[in-house]
């Protein structure tokens, strides 16, 4: 009752903002159409007046095949991303790869390899799971000081979320009859470098999925057509895209993507290596950088929470930088391996704020501290960089990136 009560007076408050801001403009009722619609269409497209598209991050020293896209985190609703905007990260372009002709392989220790076609994998029973996938390199730029990003889509938005359709890995793998001293899968994709990586079994045999399907239609050719592996809540170069081939063997076999290249430098110069599980991580995505508040009043702060280990348990939200935490209401569904949406209404009072959230997830693991992670894991890192966004609210309004003072 309390809690209803408060949350009208806010939203109170919300509406005569929101009657001011309406003052200003004409009164007059939108006008009828003059003149009959736009026939219908065999597949659709956006209106052309919505121009949301994913921020083409350039390494400029590199071809524009080797780049990645991030997808507009701060202009999507709910928690699922539109395949169009769905985040690619890619080492050698993508493939034209005609579905007829594809082939997935699968050999090593194994008494029966198989040979599948799309059409057969298509023929087996299906699955189809609501799950987030991001790039171990999402929000990088905020390890060190002096290249922070500028808003949440070019600091955040190497991460999407879909519903993916497709095969149990341990379905294919049992129908082969796998050995004994099986420990690894090797998954091989088909792009021009062939991009691979080593797969622990326990992994494969859990939850893995070779899919076909992504939001209700064949996957887009950026995410993989026609198969990609699925390994829910990890780093997302280990789900291999163009997927070609799966080879069960007793070891890692090391290759480029597990050795110089997806592993993690520490300040003592060791490195970690196969740190595949992306950790419990929250952003705000509305307002935030970028934004501009245009008077004092009542906002709904939004954002997003995902955990590769589980369902997020909850969402907290500071204004004062830190200093005190108040809940996030979660919005159903919530499910594991998936963005979560959060949201909790705020009344800016017009002073200087920064506005942040952190989660927990449901093994009780909360979200660091960006200064937390860096004390412990120095800055040479680049990857797995899940520490709390701070936003500054400064008192015209304007919003930029409050991860350094
Ligand atoms: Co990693």
């Amino acid at each position: 009752m309390q809690r209803s009560r408060r949350w009208f007076l806010r939203a109170s408050a919300f509406w005569s903002s929101a009657a001011i801001a309406c003052r200003g403009r004409s009164g007059a009722p939108p006008a009828e159409p003059r003149s009959i619609g736009a026939p219908i269409s065999a597949y659709g497209a956006r209106s052309r007046f919505e121009k949301a598209a994913r921020f083409v991050n350039r390494n400029t020293k590199a071809p524009l095949e080797e780049a990645a896209s991030q997808t507009p985190l701060h202009d999507t609703f709910g928690i699922i991303t539109p395949s169009s905007l769905h985040f690619e990260r890619h080492h050698s372009g993508v493939p034209e790869i005609d579905p007829a002709a594809h082939r997935l392989t699968i050999h090593g220790l194994v008494d029966r390899p198989l040979v599948l076609t799309v059409d057969e994998l298509k023929r087996l029973p299906s699955i189809s799971r609501i799950h987030f996938l991001e790039c171990s390199g999402n929000s990088s730029s905020e390890w060190r000081g002096g290249s922070s990003g500028s808003d949440v889509q070019r600091i955040h938005g190497l991460t999407s979320c879909g519903e993916w359709t497709g095969v149990s890995a341990a379905l294919l793998l049992r129908e082969c009859g796998v050995h004994a001293d099986a420990a690894w899968v090797l998954a091989e994709g088909a792009d021009a470098g062939k991009h691979d990586r080593s797969i622990p079994m326990q992994k494969m045999m859990d939850d893995a999925l070779v899919v076909y399907g992504q939001n209700g239609e064949p996957l887009r050719p950026e995410q993989g057509y026609p198969l990609r592996l699925l390994l829910p809540g990890w780093e997302g170069n280990a789900n291999v895209k163009w997927l070609r081939r799966l080879k069960v063997t007793d070891q890692a076999a090391m290759t480029r993507e597990e050795t110089s290249k997806y592993t993690d430098l520490m300040p003592d110069g060791t490195a970690r290596q196969f740190t595949f599980v992306m950790e419990p991580k929250s952003v705000i995505t509305q307002p935030s950088g970028g934004d501009r508040l245009p008077v004092a009043g009542v906002y709904e702060v939004t954002g997003i929470a995902w955990s590769g280990r589980g369902a997020i348990a909850r969402v907290e939200i500071t204004t004062d930088g830190g200093a005190t935490w108040a809940a996030a209401d979660l919005q159903t569904p919530v499910l594991p391996r998936a963005h979560t949406r959060f949201r909790w209404l705020w009344k800016w009072d017009g002073r200087n704020a920064v506005i942040a959230s952190r989660c927990t997830d449901e093994t009780g693991y909360t979200q660091p501290p960006l200064g937390e992670l860096i004390a412990r894991r120095g800055t040479n890192s680049f990857y797995h960089n899940n520490g709390i966004q701070a936003w500054r609210v400064a008192p015209d309004g304007t919003i930029t990136n409050g991860n350094r003072a």
